[in-house]
């Protein structure tokens, strides 16, 4: 017989949802991290109850433009005044008001009313709060209109920053700008990549079946497969944990099959975080070769290294190295070069909303040098002949087209060379001249990607 679970190992999600997003707020930390780290540590958390704790924690902050805006309507005290620990409660109740079917208005405003006493808030405060969610629940409080704002009615409307508003409509126009932002609010499909070292998508979506999960084609990736009807955690599947497949997006998938696959020699990979790249690439090395993945934090590199064993990854060799500053790899010396470059990642926002509060404008600038810095680093690690793919996830113009056409005006002995012909054939469409891999979440219901191939002249 299992353990019986302590009563402080059943907190309701609500409960653990406000201390993540207490923690996130006191201590600058990603919400995703504390909800990893909260989800390891109650484990025995109800499968439903896992889902509600990331719904809520996601929600609010996908919503939290918008909530604030709605709140401070409902609010006779502005907002920077308001305890802190209010604020968050408000937050997290007038989600699940204004946003969650499911949950009745009153259940959220009682549980409310209980968070703000087990938080020991002074009885004023609960009442506080009370009021400001009865007035959410049953008034109406209607968004600026677009006529007389366009950044702060569509900021507003879809719960993004004005600035980032503001740049999109300068440079996509109103309509691609508005589907831009409620594309970004939509839910991502669960997507993962099968290992091809072990196995095969339809072996892999017969295995899931008899794992009790629905596993669907992907629409453009022929290694991705969509998951629906989980009934438990999918880390703890067999499947999972004997390493037949990972998380990742489509259009993440699709940016590797640009490398033109040339076994042998030794490849490089910059930026290999937690490996989710890393495994497709020693998938086309198979049988010959060594990949060298490198990255800046250790912590990521620790993950990487329990993803390359899981996946049977032999010919990986990861390194914590800065780009920036030098590379443990002669010059000349590599066949191919993948630069999975760190950025403003723009093009994520669906799967991480809290970018949306957390970048500032003011942030954009910083991504560029080093950007440029590691893609010259990798680019004099490449012997003549051969090929650096660049990628990034984000929509800025300035740390994707403009950064590889600046460096190709300074590099005469590159040129652009990505092969549409290389992706699989749905995906061919994502190559547009003059070479430029683009997806978007409006468009095609992927993450935003972008990547370029250069090749150095023979
Ligand atoms: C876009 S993420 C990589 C994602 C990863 N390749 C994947 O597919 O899951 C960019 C990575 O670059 C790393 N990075 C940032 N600055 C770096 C530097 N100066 N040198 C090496 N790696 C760096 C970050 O730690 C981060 O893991």
């Amino acid at each position: 017989m299992g353990k019986k679970p302590k009563a402080d190992q059943v907190r309701s999600a609500r409960s653990l949802a406000l201390d993540i997003l207490a923690a996130a707020a006191r201590q600058g930390r990603s919400v995703e991290d504390l909800l990893s780290a909260t989800l390891k540590r109650h484990r025995q958390l109800l499968r439903p109850e896992r889902a509600f704790l990331l719904e809520l924690v996601q929600g609010v902050k996908r919503w939290e433009l918008q909530l604030d805006y709605l709140i401070s309507q409902a609010s006779a005290i502005p907002l920077r005044k308001l305890h802190p620990m209010v604020l968050l409660i408000l937050r997290l109740a007038a989600y699940q008001i204004l946003r969650l079917d499911r949950v009745p208005a009153r259940a959220a405003v009682f549980e409310a009313g209980m968070e703000a006493k087990a938080r020991r808030l002074p009885p004023a405060y609960g009442g506080f709060i009370n009021a400001v969610l009865r007035r959410l629940a049953t008034e109406d409080f209607p968004l600026p209109d677009r006529e007389t704002d366009a950044v702060q009615a569509l900021s507003l409307e879809h719960s993004h920053p004005p600035w980032l508003v503001r740049r999109w409509l300068e440079r996509w126009g109103l309509e691609q700008t508005a589907a831009r932002l409620a594309a970004n609010n939509r839910i991502a499909p669960l997507t993962i990549r099968v290992n091809t070292l072990k196995t095969d998508a339809e072996t892999l979506r017969l295995r899931l079946a008899r794992e009790g999960v629905v596993a669907a084609p992907c629409r453009f990736s022929p290694v991705g497969l969509h998951l629906s009807e989980l009934t438990a955690s999918p880390v703890e599947l067999p499947s999972y944990q004997e390493g037949w497949w990972l998380f990742q997006d489509e259009a993440a998938q699709l940016v590797t099959f640009l490398l033109p696959l040339e076994k042998g020699g030794c490849w490089l990979e910059l930026g290999a975080g937690r490996g989710g790249k890393t495994t497709h690439l020693a998938e086309k090395l198979a049988g010959g070769g060594l990949l060298l993945a490198l990255d800046l934090h250790q912590g990521r590199l620790r993950e990487l290294q329990l993803n390359l064993r899981r996946w049977g990854a032999a010919t990986v060799q990861s390194l914590r190295a800065d780009g920036v500053l030098a590379l443990p790899v002669r010059e000349k010396a590599v066949a191919a070069a993948v630069l999975d470059a760190p950025c403003s990642a723009l093009g994520i926002l669906r799967r991480h909303p809290e970018i949306k509060t957390r970048l500032q404008e003011t942030d954009l600038d910083t991504f560029p040098p080093r950007q440029r810095a590691l893609l010259t680093a990798a680019a004099a690690a490449l012997r003549p002949g051969g090929r650096l793919l660049y990628i990034t996830c984000t929509t800025e113009p300035a740390e994707n087209e403009e950064l590889i056409e600046s460096f190709l005006a300074a590099h005469q002995e590159f040129h652009l060379a990505t092969n549409p012909q290389l992706l699989p054939a749905p995906a061919r469409i994502l190559v547009q001249p003059p070479g430029y891999f683009r997806s978007s979440p409006a468009e095609h219901d992927l993450d935003g990607f972008f990547a370029a191939l250069l090749a150095r002249e023979g």
